[in-house]
């Protein structure tokens, strides 16, 4: 993972050390490099350099308005899921006109309001969905441009909870339904249908399942502009995998070779939704061990960390790489390493190869900038963890670690109760 590295016997975050940040700020913490991302950033960016693209940063990845406001600078448009993140993204000074509006159940609040706030498009996920942003959009005398999400039905290769593309899942219009949902689209008054969306999962490691769902984007696009429909940008997406467990990176320049190839005949712009390629290497969870114990049959180190934080081992088996933060070139040997949480699924790895450490010693969960904060909750009211952007050799705080009474101050033991009117 670049931006993390050794420097004389100690993890630092570029020329931060990660013991001057636990001390600083407690643990546990996420630790982000900027460098990473902006160069990560620019990579991608500069893949596509000689077409019209527009990359919109997946905001749901890593949310924090310093993240997000790193990547405007950059250029970056923004992929929002809810009105929530329309609005981070325009306070972080994503202009409005970058931003798309994906999300299989958008509330007519939510689509008032992004009208309201000028955005670029919405991804429509389905055809009640499409008359409802119609007629909410006529009413006030405007046209929302719109994409079509097309499900290609094309297996990504992935885990089952974040694939996406496959026929039955809740996601897009199926392709076999997409030319009816478009001359549909041309009736209505408050709708321009101005692209083609996929997106086909998440953590794609071979650039095979993009290929081949966006050839099939990309016929219909072509016979959607035959039949006189306005597409002038194509949305590929996001789901470009990042190496958590020595999987061989998805190479970004053989991506864009392949999707500048299937698209070739295309003139108009090119959109992408990266979320954790961005950012997922660009990140550890930072975790103090509280205890270690010698059980009967195994050793335990037991984190002040948990599955409250970082979720993913839990919810998807996600394998993340644990290194000591104290260079030690001891013998490992196999322990299960895990969290606070009242649940056996509290658990960040099991018979993993560590060194011996000791109470107090400091642990880094790499690959942790994506889907970890972003996942946070306060489940067996735990504070959520504190977040640090760290540029060169200085940090900042940018999610300082709330009290524990701002977790139930708004609660009440004796709550006043109202008379409902039914
Ligand atoms: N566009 C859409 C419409 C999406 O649903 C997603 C992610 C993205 C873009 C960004 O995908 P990425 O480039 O980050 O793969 N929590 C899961 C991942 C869920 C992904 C949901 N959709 C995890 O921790 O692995």
């Amino acid at each position: 993972m670049s931006g993390f590295s050794y420097i004389a016997g100690s993890l630092h975050a570029e020329q931060v050390s990660l013991t001057a940040i636990a001390e600083a700020v407690g643990t546990p913490t996420y630790v982000y490099s900027g460098d990473t991302i902006r160069a990560t950033y620019r990579d991608f960016a500069e893949a596509f350099a000689d077409r019209d693209a527009l990359i919109c940063y997946a905001v749901k990845a890593n949310s924090n308005l310093a993240v997000l406001g790193l990547l405007a600078r950059e250029g970056a448009g923004a992929d929002a899921v809810s009105i929530g993140e329309v609005k981070r993204a325009v306070a972080a000074g994503v202009s409005p006109q970058k931003i798309v509006f994906a999300g299989v159940a958008k509330s007519a609040t939510e689509i008032e309001e992004a009208l309201t706030i000028g955005i670029l498009q919405f991804n429509v996920e389905s055809l009640p969905e499409l008359e409802r942003i119609s007629a909410i959009a006529a009413a006030r005398g405007l046209v929302a441009d719109v994409a079509i999400r097309i499900n290609p039905d094309v297996d990504a290769g992935t885990h089952a909870k974040i694939t996406t593309g496959k026929k039955g899942n809740k996601f897009g219009i199926d392709l076999d339904q997409a030319k009816s949902v478009y001359a549909h689209a041309a009736t209505l008054p408050g709708i321009r249908a101005a692209a083609v969306a996929m997106h086909i999962g998440s953590q794609i490691t071979t650039v095979a399942p993009f290929e081949a769902a966006l050839t099939r984007l990309v016929a219909l696009a072509q016979e959607l502009i035959a039949d006189g429909h306005p597409i002038t940008r194509i949305d590929c997406g996001g789901g470009v995998g990042i190496p958590y467990h020595g999987e061989a990176p998805i190479d970004i320049g053989a991506y864009a070779e392949m999707v500048k190839r299937v698209t070739a005949g295309f003139p108009g712009t090119l959109m992408f939704e990266p979320g954790r390629y961005l950012v997922g290497n660009a990140g550890v969870l930072l975790s103090r061990i509280e205890y270690v114990k010698q059980g009967s049959d195994r050793r335990f180190y037991i984190l002040d960390a948990g599955m409250n934080d970082l979720i993913r081992p839990a919810m998807y088996e996600a394998w993340h790489e644990i290194i000591s933060v104290r260079e030690t070139a001891e013998t490992p040997a196999p322990v299960d390493i895990v969290g606070p949480i009242c649940e056996s699924s509290c658990i960040f790895a099991k018979d993993r190869p560590m060194p011996p450490l000791v109470d107090g010693d400091l642990l880094a969960i790499l690959s942790a900038g994506a889907y970890s904060a972003a996942m946070a909750s306060s489940y067996n009211t735990r504070a959520l963890p504190a977040e640090i952007l760290v540029e060169g050799d200085q940090f900042a705080v940018i999610k300082p670690r709330r009290s524990l009474d701002d977790l139930f101050s708004d609660e009440s033991p004796a709550p006043a109760f109202v008379t409902s009117g039914v």
